[in-house]
């Protein structure tokens, strides 16, 4: 595995980063996120995401993390790199969701109980809450790292206007923002756009997540919907996402991939790796298309003609 600092700070993370959302909640088979767990370690993945709501159900997929490092890597606590986030609908009432001090202290503190950490390596506000001071937030992040219950702080979807008030107050308390994370794909690079250069500008991190578009940009509907993939279950990527179009542009870009020696997958990783990102969030729900994924590795470097290609392939009418 390779490592990238996370903006000017001393923090080290992988290329490849594998996240929790989908695939080690309750309802799915723990073998198999046990599996992709230890094979991601063994693979050079130090960096797992998580967030207090990751599931189903919410909560649990902290719940299978925390007993695979008990179970299996409680002797490597000290080389990997574990975050966890609040800011969505966690309970109900006023203080399980948003930006609120009292909900980011009181969900990092069920956080840890459920992985059973003494810390964070990084807590996140997981979104910007247009109905709290963003200098509530950060306070309340400042005060988590200054409690010792995580390390670093970090900010995840905020408009680029709300980032540089966050890096602004976050530094200024001498907690500065290691890292934004925000989702990017070759179907959605408007963050890189808006986001990224305020983050380089600041010499914050910056992390994307859903590289493949939920499993879009792989191969995984090119003959339909599978049983128990994400569009089957129709919650985050419904079924009619899954268009003619958005096929036979997966096709045009798998015949780019394959022409680098790549899979779809692994181009459209790589594809962020050549932006000047810090890591790329994964999901998965096997070892095969975890394997699949950390080989983007290997070929970062793109030709001009290539990324043309990759912009037609998208956009074929341009
Ligand atoms: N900060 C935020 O607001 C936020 C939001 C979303 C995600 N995230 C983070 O980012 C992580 C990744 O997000 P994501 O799961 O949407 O990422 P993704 O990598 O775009 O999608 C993962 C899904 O794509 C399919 N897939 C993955 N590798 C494949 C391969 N090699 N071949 C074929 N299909 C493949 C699988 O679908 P099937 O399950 O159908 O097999 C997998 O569940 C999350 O776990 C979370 O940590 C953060």
């Amino acid at each position: 595995m390779k490592f990238r600092f996370s903006g000017k700070s001393g923090l080290q993370l992988p290329l490849v980063s594998l996240g929790l959302w989908h695939n080690f909640g309750s309802e799915d088979p723990f073998d198999v996120a046990r599996a992709m767990l230890l094979h991601a370690w063994d693979r050079g993945v130090t960096h797992f995401d998580i967030a207090n709501n990751y599931g189903p159900a919410p909560g649990t997929a902290e719940m299978t993390f925390g007993r695979v490092l008990r179970e299996d890597l409680a002797p490597h606590r000290d080389e990997m790199i574990i975050s966890s986030k609040a800011g969505y609908l966690m309970w109900d009432g006023p203080y399980g969701n948003g930006g609120s001090r009292k909900y980011l202290i009181s969900s990092c503190d069920q956080s840890l109980k459920r992985t059973g950490l003494e810390y964070f390596d990084i807590f996140y506000s997981h979104r910007y809450d247009p109905n709290t001071p963003i200098e509530e937030t950060m306070q309340a992040l400042v005060d988590i790292v200054r409690s010792g219950k995580a390390l670093y702080a970090g900010i995840s979807n905020y408009p680029a206007d709300k980032q540089q008030e966050c890096y602004d107050y976050l530094r200024a308390a001498h907690v500065p923002c290691v890292i934004g994370q925000y989702k990017a794909s070759i179907l959605c690079p408007e963050t890189l756009q808006e986001n990224l250069p305020v983050a380089r500008d600041d010499g914050s991190g910056f992390i994307c997540f859903s590289p493949l578009a939920q499993g879009l940009l792989t191969n995984r509907y090119l003959n339909g919907i599978p049983a128990g993939s994400r569009a089957s279950k129709n919650v985050f990527l419904r079924p009619e996402q899954v268009t003619n179009d958005v096929v036979a542009m997966a096709q045009r870009l798998g015949a780019i991939a394959e022409q680098r020696g790549q899979t779809l997958a692994q181009m459209a990783i790589a594809w962020l790796l050549a932006k000047d990102v810090t890591s790329v969030i994964v999901g998965a729900s096997s070892v095969t298309q975890l394997e699949d994924n950390i080989q983007a590795i290997n070929n970062i470097t793109f030709t001009e003609e290539e990324l043309q290609a990759i912009q037609c392939a998208v956009s074929p009418r341009l």
